[in-house]
């Protein structure tokens, strides 16, 4: 389904609902209980929406957004865990996940537009997987939590 499309059936359930959305018609925001300018926040503004296809537009527009957000400096330490071969593991990319440095799902829960790194190892080891979320090996740890940029970061802050 294309955005157009999805323009064309929310004007066609606008009509369908007695809204004429044609031009110099009187505008069907003005009986809105909002004026422009303190429109309500996200789960209000499901309430005022006429078509399930308008809900299913704002959700989808809200939880999947088009700019990712920053990662943010988890810790700044690798933590040393040991990998057994074959298993497939899932590596914090957004920096916000309880569970560093594996995904604990924090990314979709706090509508990142993040996905953790997916990773498979040959053989059993043990590796230092990176937690300031700045290395330029992802997942393992390539000693960019030691320079100057990372040091001067508050954990918690964005990259
Ligand atoms: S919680 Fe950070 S990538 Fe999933």
């Amino acid at each position: 389904m294309t955005l157009g499309s999805v323009g064309a059936t929310l004007r066609g359930a606008a009509r369908g609902a007695g809204v004429s959305t044609a031009p110099g018609a009187a505008d069907p925001r003005a009986s809105q209980p909002f004026p422009e300018h303190v429109r309500p926040r996200f789960p209000q503004r499901l309430l005022e929406l006429e078509s399930p296809l308008q809900v299913v537009f704002l959700m989808h527009t809200k939880w999947f957004s088009k700019t990712p957000a920053k990662p943010l400096v988890a810790q700044k330490t690798p933590i040393k865990v040991e990998l057994v071969a074959g298993t497939t593991y899932r590596w914090c990319v957004c920096g916000r996940s309880k569970k560093q440095p594996f995904c604990d799902g924090s990314h979709f829960f706090q509508r990142t537009g993040l996905s953790p790194l997916k990773f498979k190892v040959q053989e059993t080891r043990s590796v230092f997987l990176c937690t300031c979320k700045a290395t330029q090996k992802p997942p393992y740890c390539d000693g960019t939590h030691k320079s100057e940029r990372i040091l001067k970061a508050e954990v918690g802050s964005p990259l």
